[in-house]
This record gives C-alpha cells, sequence and structure tokens, in this order.
C-alpha cells in the first residue's frame, strides 16, 4: 500500500471546545485528539449532549474551539486567517440532520445546487453549470425535472439529496454527516444510506459519520469514536468497539440500543 493511502487527512490532537463564561462552563468537548486516513467512514456515538455535533463543528471551524489544533492535509485549520479558512472549506463539507433548515426556501432545487460555486468559482466553469446541475441530480437519484421546484415541494428524502448534491458539487474529500438520516422515515433512511455508500465509493469521499444509531453504525462505520461527556473514551476498528468493548460506558451504550443482537 502507498504510504498516501494510510497518512491520515485528518489529525486532531488536543481539540476542546468550551461554551458560557464566568458562570458555569461546559467543556462540550475535552481534550480529543484522534486521526482519519482517506476513504475512511469513521463515526461518532454517544448520547445526547456528549458533544459529538459540537466536536463536528469544531473540526470545521463552524464554532471556534477554545484550544488544540485540526490538521487537515497537514495545514492546522484552527490557525488559518478566516479568509483562508472559507477557501479551505470546500475540501470539507458538513450534511446536517434537517436538510429543511439548511436550503433556502425561495430558491429552487437548481440554484441550491450551484449556490456554492458563486463562493468557490474555480470549482466549475460558468458555462458548464447548468449541465453540472443536471449531473448532480442524476448522481444522487432525484430527476432533472426537480431543478425549477422548490424545497417545500420535495420530500425529507428528497430534500437531503439536494443537500448532499449541493456538498458534493464542490468536490469535497471529507463529508461530515451529523445524524444525516435521524429526521427521515425508515424506509427513506436505508436509501439515503445507500447514496451516502454509493457516492463514497465512487468519490473517493472520507466520511465522519455521527449518528445515534449504533446497528447503522456497525454496517457503515470501519471505525468508532465513542463520546461521553466531551472527551472520547474509546475508539477503534467498529468490530472490536461492538465485540470487545473496553470502556463501561460502551458497554452501557450497546446494552441500550435496539436493533443490536
Ligand atoms: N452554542 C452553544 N452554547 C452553549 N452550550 C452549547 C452550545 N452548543 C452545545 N452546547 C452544549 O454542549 C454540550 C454538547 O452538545 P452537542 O450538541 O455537541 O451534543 P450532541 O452529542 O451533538 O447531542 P445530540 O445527540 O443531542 O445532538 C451540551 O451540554 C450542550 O448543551
Ligand atoms: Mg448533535
Amino acid at each position: 500500500m502507498r504510504s498516501a493511502d494510510t497518512e491520515p487527512i485528518l489529525r486532531v490532537r488536543g481539540l476542546t471546545t468550551r461554551f458560557g463564561s464566568r458562570g458555569r462552563v461546559v467543556r462540550a468537548v475535552d481534550d480529543v485528539s484522534f486521526d482519519v486516513v482517506s476513504g475512511e467512514c469513521v463515526a461518532i456515538v454517544g448520547e445526547s449532549g456528549s458533544g459529538k455535533s459540537t466536536l463536528a463543528r469544531s473540526v470545521l471551524r463552524l464554532v471556534e474551539p477554545t484550544t488544540g489544533s485540526v490538521e487537515f492535509r497537514g495545514a492546522d485549520l484552527l490557525a488559518l486567517p478566516a479568509r483562508e479558512m472559507r477557501a479551505r472549506r470546500r475540501s470539507l463539507q458538513m450534511i446536517f440532520q434537517d436538510p429543511y433548515a439548511s436550503l433556502h426556501p425561495r430558491r429552487t432545487v437548481g440554484r441550491l445546487v450551484a449556490e456554492p460555486w458563486a463562493v468557490h468559482p474555480g470549482v466549475v466553469a460558468p458555462a458548464d453549470r447548468p449541465a453540472r446541475v443536471r449531473e448532480l441530480l442524476r448522481q444522487v437519484g432525484l430527476p432533472e425535472s426537480l431543478a425549477g421546484e422548490y424545497p417545500a415541494r420535495l420530500s425529507g428524502g428528497q430534500r437531503q439529496r439536494v443537500a448532499i448534491a449541493r456538498a458534493i458539487g464542490l468536490e469535497p474529500e471529507l463529508l461530515v454527516l451529523d445524524e444525516p438520516v435521524s429526521a427521515l422515515d425508515v424506509s427513506i433512511q436505508a436509501q439515503i444510506i445507500t447514496l451516502l455508500m454509493t457516492l463514497r465509493e465512487q468519490l473517493g469521499l472520507t466520511y465522519l459519520f455521527i449518528s445515534h444509531d449504533l446497528a447503522l453504525v456497525r454496517l457503515v462505520a470501519d471505525r468508532v469514536l465513542v463520546m461521553h461527556r466531551g472527551e472520547v473514551v474509546e475508539s477503534g476498528p467498529t468490530d472490536d468497539v461492538y465485540h470487545r468493548p473496553g470502556h463501561e460506558y460502551t458497554r452501557s451504550l450497546l446494552a441500550a440500543s435496539p436493533g443490536l443482537t
């Protein structure tokens, strides 16, 4: 294997994000370190309030971490000036739980998919954009005819497909997925997961995948980070963590999880 295949693209060290001041301080993320290798799907699990979303947002600097470093392809994102961080964000895209909240209601699907290219104009030449929008819609399993529709006319699954098309249209390397299917009907969840796994294969994407659903994580993740009160209390290959959990908290999470036998 080439060393490039095993060299982490993301290297997080001592990442800490605190909220609040004088009064009560919440250490939402507390001294977290981990690596992600190109092409991996790394899951973050843990109960509500354990800091999963804050960790994801801290990695992308959607919230400013208190201390630590986030190296992406060798550059410390936390040390970048804001403008360079915005440029870099093209490579690190995030998919949220609620696609309705992340899609502007008064913009058509076609415009929503093309919009990120206004911020990152080098990705697709203006003349090629209409054809590229159609191609992206096909790629996420939507009919081209949806390009003229508004988000309110779409189902939850279709809206999440639009959010995915927007993200992959920037040709990112890393997708951070924060509970990407938990707002959807169970029957639709499987379709979106299948799409995400197909795209990972086709586009060589790397995933940081946040989920409450331990049965789903077992199916999709190569490695798992278990968060508890802001700390990563256990991490390892998915099979090892599920079959030989080393931490009491992991054992209780697994025991409380439906769908695991
Ligand atoms: N902007 C904020 N200001 C103050 N406290 C916050 C903020 N965002 C998160 N927190 C607190 O940080 C802690 C971690 O929250 P976070 O949303 O990261 O957890 P989570 O694991 O994503 O939970 P869930 O599974 O419910 O999405 C919680 O105690 C939360 O109340
Ligand atoms: Mg969350």
